[in-house]
């Protein structure tokens, strides 16, 4: 079994069901497909489940395509291990994202997924009152350290590519109908309407409530492995604990849930 003869609807059902489902070691065997084949089979299975999104600011080595690489060595550390949602930056944030590792280190650089349901399901009653009316702001976030080098312009040209975006703090899923979290320590800087200690102390009760290992699991990568995750009901995190070795992960995001509107149509 592997992504060019995975059915997009099964898949759909364990997005919905679970948040995240995983190939392990998957047809092809990794070693037989040359890495562009492998993206053209990634990118196509991708459109199987919805429109995928454009290039990304910082991972995408080529800006017509919708491939991002996310690749790291000793001589450009990691710098992305924080619990985020892909792009929750953007406009529209992703539905979906699937990715397949092509190089990875002898040991470490696993990742997490935890799911954000869960979590605002476990919170105090008043506080989930609370929540229901707030929103957030949201931006570069930690990526702020690639254009850093470049000083204030750099800064600034990082922000004016990204842009920022305020959602509600508690999102209801589409399809599954769940309330969900939606503030991750990589992305989300303000809760707006609030005074800027509140704000902070507000995320960071929410960032470690949701960091709760009861709300996670966690996949150690082998080659041929791919990972596919809704990002409207979990986050993830990058371990970044493969110190002088290198990682390199291919990534396609999804920007609409084709399956999960024909669903809830009227
Ligand atoms: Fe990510």
């Amino acid at each position: 079994m592997g992504l060019h003869n995975l059915d997009s609807s099964v898949v759909h059902e364990n997005l919905m069901k679970h948040g995240v489902c995983f190939l392990r070691s998957s047809d092809p065997p990794q070693d037989s497909v040359a890495d562009s084949e492998a993206d053209d089979i990634l990118v196509e299975f991708a459109k199987t489940l919805g429109t995928l999104e454009g290039p990304h600011p910082v991972f995408s080595p080529d800006p017509s395509s919708p491939l991002a690489v996310v690749s790291h060595s000793s001589s450009n550390p990691p710098d992305g291990a924080e619990w985020h949602t892909d792009c929750s930056w953007s406009s529209s944030p992703p539905f979906a994202s699937v990715l397949w590792p092509r190089l990875l280190p002898p040991t470490g650089g696993d990742t997490l997924w935890l799911n954000t349901a869960s979590a605002f399901r476990d919170l105090p009653k008043g506080m989930k009152e609370d929540l229901r009316g707030l929103e957030a702001v949201h931006d570069m976030g930690s990526f702020r350290n690639t254009y850093a080098k470049e000083g204030a312009e750099g800064i600034n040209e990082g922000h004016a590519k990204f842009g920022s975006a305020v959602w509600p703090i508690v999102r209801v899923h589409p399809v599954t109908g769940e309330e969900c979290l939606f503030v991750n320590e990589g992305f989300t800087v303000h809760v707006v309407g609030m005074m800027a200690d509140e704000s902070r102390r507000l995320l960071n009760y929410l960032f470690s409530h949701l960091s709760r290992p009861i709300y996670s699991c966690r996949w150690s990568w082998s080659l041929g492995d791919v990972a596919i995750w809704d990002n409207r009901s979990t986050q993830h995190y990058a371990c970044s604990d493969y110190t002088g070795y290198s990682r390199r992960m291919h990534r396609v995001t999804i920007v609409n849930d084709m399956i999960g509107e024909e669903k809830i149509k009227p």
